[in-house]
């Protein structure tokens, strides 16, 4: 009999390093997702997805930039495809709240796929510390298209485990949608406090127009069909659509999501947001 193979698309990425973690911990033969590994995956390069996926029982796909994205649906689509051929029964898929595009891109996957775990998320606590929000954080200014709206910001490693909880265990969850939230709405007024007080420095949030934004991120260096898409993105899940918390990581782990501040008081010590 062979090994039950977990396969990880993004291995590296936010959630998938912290799956990865927990799989490498529980014992779990897997195989983590990246462009530098062998066999490699790339998004971008569907001779990739075969190779990579063969062999495996389950995976747990992340898409990236983003699910939401233009194109991303068919993508989706096309690697169902491979995953039904491959003989994959257990694909759990990272998702976002309230994004119209991602729910195309769940509906295409589980089309090709066969029932499939959708595990959609609020923004992520690490958006800070390990993504586009971490200079802004050091530099003291965090500016966005989000206006006064609150958020139930996730910690990764809560989604991270909720995903194990997937991927060990089918028969209990394949075929859901799970919507992941933190225990508590905050602003991004409240979240720049928070910073600014497990850092001792000062944070401030600055909400910004949505095509200020998007010149802004051209400015840093990003594509201007990325910088459009994330600035049309952020204001557009951030009209109140997703200020709501749900019960579902309690409902999957049997325990509440961590808070903002328990992860901010984390991370500051580590260090990350030293100067
Ligand atoms: N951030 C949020 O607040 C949030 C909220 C809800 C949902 N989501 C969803 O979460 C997903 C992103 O997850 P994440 O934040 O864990 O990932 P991530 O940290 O953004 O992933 C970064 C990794 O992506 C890999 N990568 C880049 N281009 C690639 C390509 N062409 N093919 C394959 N891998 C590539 C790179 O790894 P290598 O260099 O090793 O290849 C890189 O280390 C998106 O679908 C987004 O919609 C995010």
């Amino acid at each position: 009999m062979t090994t039950p193979l977990t396969s990880l698309t993004v291995g590296t990425g936010k959630v998938g390093a912290r799956v990865a973690r927990r799989l490498e911990h529980l014992g779990v033969a897997h195989r983590i997702g990246s462009r530098a590994r062998r066999p490699a995956f790339d998004w971008t390069d569907a001779s990739t997805w075969a190779p990579f996926v063969a062999g495996s029982t389950s995976v747990f796909v992340t898409y990236v930039p983003d699910l939401g994205f233009p194109g991303a649906a068919d993508t989706m689509a096309a690697f169902g495809e491979v995953c039904a051929t491959e003989g994959v029964t257990n694909v759990v898929l990272l998702s976002g709240r309230g994004e119209p595009g991602a729910v195309l891109g769940e509906q295409a996957l589980a089309r090709t796929a066969g029932p499939i775990t959708v595990v959609r998320c609020a923004w992520f606590d690490q958006n800070f510390s390990e993504s586009f929000l971490l200079q802004p954080v050091l530099d003291g200014v965090i500016a966005l298209p989000a206006g006064d709206v609150e958020e139930p910001f996730i910690d990764a490693d809560d989604i991270a485990d909720v995903v194990v909880a997937c991927l060990s265990e089918p028969d209990a969850h394949l075929g859901n949608t799970y919507e992941l939230t933190g225990p508590e709405l905050l602003g991004f007024d409240d979240v720049a406090r928070i910073l600014s007080d497990v850092t001792g420095r000062s944070i401030a949030y600055l909400p910004v127009e949505v095509d200020d934004y998007a010149a802004a991120a051209v400015d840093a260096g990003l594509p201007a069909a990325d910088a459009h898409a994330y600035a049309e993105l952020f204001h557009s899940i951030t009209d109140g659509r997703n200020a709501h918390l749900t019960p579902d990581v309690d409902k999957v782990l049997g325990r509440p999501p961590t808070t903002f501040e328990r992860f901010a008081t984390t991370t500051a010590a580590s260090g990350i947001w030293d100067r």
